[in-house]
Formats: C-alpha cells, sequence, structure tokens
C-alpha cells in the first residue's frame, strides 16, 4: 500500500485542509486534470467529447456527507437537470427496452442525497433516489449508486435492494477490499443487479477491509470470476493493468462477447488505455466527475497514487 494513503485520506475528512487547498487556485487546476469542470456545460462538453471518441459515461455531481436537508435537495434538483442534459446528448432510439446498454449514466453518493441526516437519512436519501430513477426512467439514463465507506454499506444495498425491483436497471458498486465483497457479489448477482467492481477508495479498520494489495487483488479476482460466471452485467472498473487482463481471460473462457460486460475508469486516468480498450472492440465507460465540490475526490485520487501526489506538489511549487 502506498505509505502515505492513510494520512491524505485523513486529510480528505479535514475541512480545515479543504479550506485552505480549495483557496489556491492552482489546486482548482490540478483538480481539473480528474474533474470535468464546476459547471454543467463544463461537463456537457466533456461527455460530447468522450461519447465522440466511442466511450459510454457515468456523470457523478460531486458533492457527499451532506448534512444539511437544503444541499440534499440541491442535489436532487442538480441531478434532475443532469439526466435531462444527458438525455439529449445520447437519445435512445425507439423501444428503450431493447437497449442492452446505455450509453449515458449518473453515479450518485446516497451521502449526497441525505443519507447521513439522522436517523431520517436512510429513508431521506432511498426517497430522493427514487425521484431520480422516476425521472432517469423516463430520459433513458441508468443510475449507479456508488458505494462510500463502510458504515454506510447495508443503507445503501438495502436502497437498491428496495429500488431495483421498481428500476431493474439500477446498479452499485460493490469495494473488493471490504471482506464482504465476494458475499455481496453473489448476493446481488443472484438479483440480476448490475454490478460496478471496484477495489474501494476509502480507509477502512482491517476487521472489515483488506489492507494488503495482495489481498484486495486477489478478492477483486474472485468476484470478478462470480460476476464472469453469473447471469448479470459485470462493469470491470479498474485502471489495473492485470485485473483487465483477468477480465479479458475470464471473458473467453465464459464465453462473454463485448456486449456482456464492460470496463470502467476514471476521467482523466489511463485515457490512452480507455482508447485502446476500445478500437479493440470493449465497451469501455468513463466516470466523470463535475462540479465545485471536488476536494475529497482529488484527495482520494491523490491517495491512489504516489505520482499523482507528486503531480499534485508539483504544481503547487511552481505556482
Ligand atoms: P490500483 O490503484 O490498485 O492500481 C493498480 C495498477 O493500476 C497500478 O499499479 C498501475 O499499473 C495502474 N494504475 C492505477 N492508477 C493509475 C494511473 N492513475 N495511471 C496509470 N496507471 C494506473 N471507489 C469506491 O470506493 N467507491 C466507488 O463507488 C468507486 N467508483 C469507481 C468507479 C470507477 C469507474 C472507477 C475506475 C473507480 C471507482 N472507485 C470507487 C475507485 C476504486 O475503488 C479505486 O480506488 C481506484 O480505481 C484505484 O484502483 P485501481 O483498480 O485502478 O488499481
Amino acid at each position: 500500500m502506498n505509505p502515505l494513503r492513510p494520512a491524505i485520506l485523513a486529510a480528505a475528512g479535514s475541512s480545515r485542509l479543504r479550506r485552505a487547498v480549495t483557496r489556491v487556485p492552482v489546486s482548482a487546476g490540478v483538480a481539473r486534470r480528474f474533474v470535468a469542470g464546476e459547471t454543467r456545460a463544463e461537463l456537457v462538453a466533456a461527455v460530447r467529447n468522450l461519447l465522440g471518441y466511442g466511450r459510454m459515461v457515468s456523470v457523478d455531481f460531486l458533492g457527499e456527507n451532506t448534512t444539511e436537508r437544503a444541499m440534499a435537495d440541491n442535489a436532487v434538483t442538480e441531478y434532475l437537470a443532469l439526466i435531462d442534459d444527458l438525455a439529449l446528448l445520447a437519445p435512445t432510439r425507439g423501444d428503450r427496452s431493447a437497449d442492452p446498454v446505455r450509453p449515458v449514466e449518473v453515479s450518485v453518493k446516497l451521502s449526497a442525497l441525505g443519507q447521513a441526516l439522522g436517523a431520517a437519512g436512510p429513508a431521506i436519501a432511498t426517497a430522493n433516489l427514487r425521484t431520480l430513477c422516476l425521472r432517469a426512467a423516463e430520459a433513458g439514463v441508468w443510475i449507479t449508486v456508488d458505494a462510500e465507506d463502510h458504515t454506510t454499506t447495508d443503507a445503501t444495498l438495502a436502497a437498491v435492494y428496495e429500488l431495483h425491483r421498481e428500476f431493474p436497471w439500477l446498479a452499485v458498486a460493490v469495494q473488493t477490499y471490504l471482506r464482504r465483497a465476494e458475499t455481496e457479489c453473489r448476493e446481488l448477482g443472484a438479483r440480476g443487479i448490475r454490478i460496478r467492481l471496484c477495489k474501494g477508495a476509502y480507509r477502512e479498520p482491517e476487521d472489515v477491509a483488506y489492507h494488503r494489495h495482495a489481498e484486495v487483488d486477489s478478492s477483486y479476482l474472485r468476484c470478478l470470476d462470480v460476476l464472469m460466471r453469473g447471469a448479470g452485467y459485470p462493469m470491470v472498473a479498474t485502471h489495473d493493468p492485470e485485473m483487465i487482463a483477468a477480465a479479458q481471460r475470464m471473458a473467453v473462457d465464459n464465453a462473454c462477447g463485448p456486449g456482456d460486460f464492460e470496463f470502467q475508469m476514471l476521467y482523466g486516468i489511463r485515457t490512452a488505455e480507455q482508447r485502446r480498450l476500445v478500437e479493440t472492440g470493449h465497451a469501455v465507460r468513463v466516470y466523470v466527475p463535475y462540479g465545485s465540490q471536488w476536494y475529497s475526490y482529488l484527495m482520494r485520487r491523490l491517495a491512489e497514487r504516489p505520482a499523482n501526489l507528486g503531480f499534485f506538489l508539483r504544481a503547487l511549487a511552481e505556482r
């Protein structure tokens, strides 16, 4: 593991550091490598570009740890407008149910929809997610629910199980650093729920999460095996060449064609590899974040890779 990872992830939760970093204009410049922009207009331009190069998108309006009802309401309003804008960029043709995969999707954090607003929080977030699902169903846009820290996993899965009955295309992310990941994959997969498989980006205690790289990777491979053998639609969210190669091998072994699973990567990361996968006939979706609340997202990207941190520190030094 990157030895600085715990410290950077701790910094992600510091409001003092958040204020200091976001006040420095160059930080916003660095964030632009990983974030499509602060406004929906900037986001739309980035999405148009990605769709033009054959990549699909999942768009995240940045914001998490909502502490007031008004913030959750604001997130819902923005997501509704976002869904409408995305629908215009990739209109579905004819009978939507015939489309195996939608090119435009949104990613949603339930914490942004109010999950942490006290005892009523999970119900508020689920109701807000349902509002988004109703609009998304009309617009022909799909939704994936992001996975956040482990204290939210049960509430998030409960919301997905509840709404999946009404919206069968609703997907959820599973983090393979969690010791429970393989069980989650089996349970979600058995219900035919679309699963985005990622390694996990939060600071978690060792009793719930693997800390060693090798253990997280081996959990990823076990989960991928479950998903590739199952009837669902695996979404292989990783930049790791070993995981990508393993997914390609398992796809061949299980006779999965390019339309039976997709690769997913984050905006601004391994762009050449995204293009290469598209050119070799794979479905590739890019997770595209936008909005002014980019601090925590940027910190998680810096924690993942020392080279990203170097890039950030060099940019600060060159001011
Ligand atoms: P990892 O970080 O272990 O790196 C393995 C190898 O991949 C590296 O050795 C290198 O070869 C290559 N690599 C990685 N990053 C690179 C880079 N920047 N440039 C070049 N090579 C690089 N997390 C979460 O907790 N909840 C969620 O909902 C999501 N959602 C999500 C969606 C999508 C589409 C993606 C791609 C990722 C997420 N994540 C996430 C983040 C995820 O959990 C994880 O933190 C990052 O993807 C980093 O893990 P990797 O699998 O990429 O490999």
